[in-house]
């Protein structure tokens, strides 16, 4: 199966950019259909949070016509710019599986895979967490899982430290104690965003990517001190492809224009 990653879209009210400098929307609609026109129809579209910049009013009208576009199966998990609510009522025509209750945060089989979407948000804050009532939604749900069947993990924040020091500073705390959870399962992966560049990374035996940013990037800065910084490099989507005998390989597909060409033998 073919899963697509988007990741922090920082959608803005119509006409506005995020920071007074990105068009975050004219950003999504060019991955939106990217992604529509890609050669392999994906199976399911993930975004991995941060669905808005605000959250101010409109933005997820906005979101909601632009994420329309693909006309996919779409799995929405929440980043620390969103607001539980809003996101619910607004991405629910696309997404009838987002969940009620105080997290969104659900189990769904999909293809050959039992994908975890876990929700980090802590509202008002920049890092993430998962907290006691998560780490015992997830045991319970670990329980009701099949142990021969794959899981791929969802959530926004990264689990692991990627060496950029300032995003460092808020990623997700109880990360180890969701590694004990998952010890002994086959997980076929983690997929995250938040740093807004693409990761790789292996964190207590489990292979994990961070999406890059369907609009700006965070600077490679790869110090503990590093500053803020962001950049306007290529954005892509994240292709993850899966299949039981050769697991999980990830692609990156950039968005723009270039048309493959015939070598010449
Ligand atoms: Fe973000």
């Amino acid at each position: 199966m073919l899963i697509a990653q988007l990741t922090d879209l920082h959608v803005t009210a119509r006409g506005a950019r995020a920071f007074g400098e990105v068009d975050t929307n004219d950003a999504l609609a060019r991955a939106v259909a990217h992604v529509a026109a890609l050669p392999r129809r994906p199976d399911l579209v993930v975004v991995t949070g941060d669905v808005v910049n605000g959250p101010q009013p409109g933005e997820y009208a906005m979101a909601a016509e632009l994420l329309a576009g693909l006309g996919l199966p779409l799995l929405v998990i929440p980043g620390n710019h969103d607001d539980r609510e809003e996101l619910r009522t607004a991405l629910r025509p696309l997404d009838p599986g987002l969940p009620d209750g105080p997290y969104l945060h659900r189990m769904m089989d999909t293809g050959p895979l039992r994908i975890l979407a876990l929700d980090t948000v802590v509202p008002g804050r920049p890092e993430g967490a998962l907290d006691a009532p998560r780490l015992a939604w997830i045991a319970d749900r670990l329980a009701e899982a099949p142990h021969e069947r794959p899981l791929l993990v969802l959530m926004h924040h990264p689990p692991f430290v990627s060496g950029i020091g300032h995003m460092d500073r808020m990623n997700c705390a109880g990360a180890d104690a969701l590694a004990g959870l998952l010890r002994g399962r086959t997980v076929a992966g983690l997929l995250c965003g938040h740093v807004h560049r693409p990761i790789a990374a292996h964190w207590r035996g489990i292979p994990c990517f961070c999406g890059p940013a369907t609009a700006h990037l965070v600077a490679l800065d790869l110090e503990p001190e590093s500053p803020a910084r962001w950049t306007r490099e290529p954005p892509a989507v994240a292709l993850h492809l899966w299949d039981d005998a050769h697991g999980l390989r990830t692609h990156l597909s950039f968005i723009g224009d270039f048309p493959p060409a015939r070598f010449p033998w």
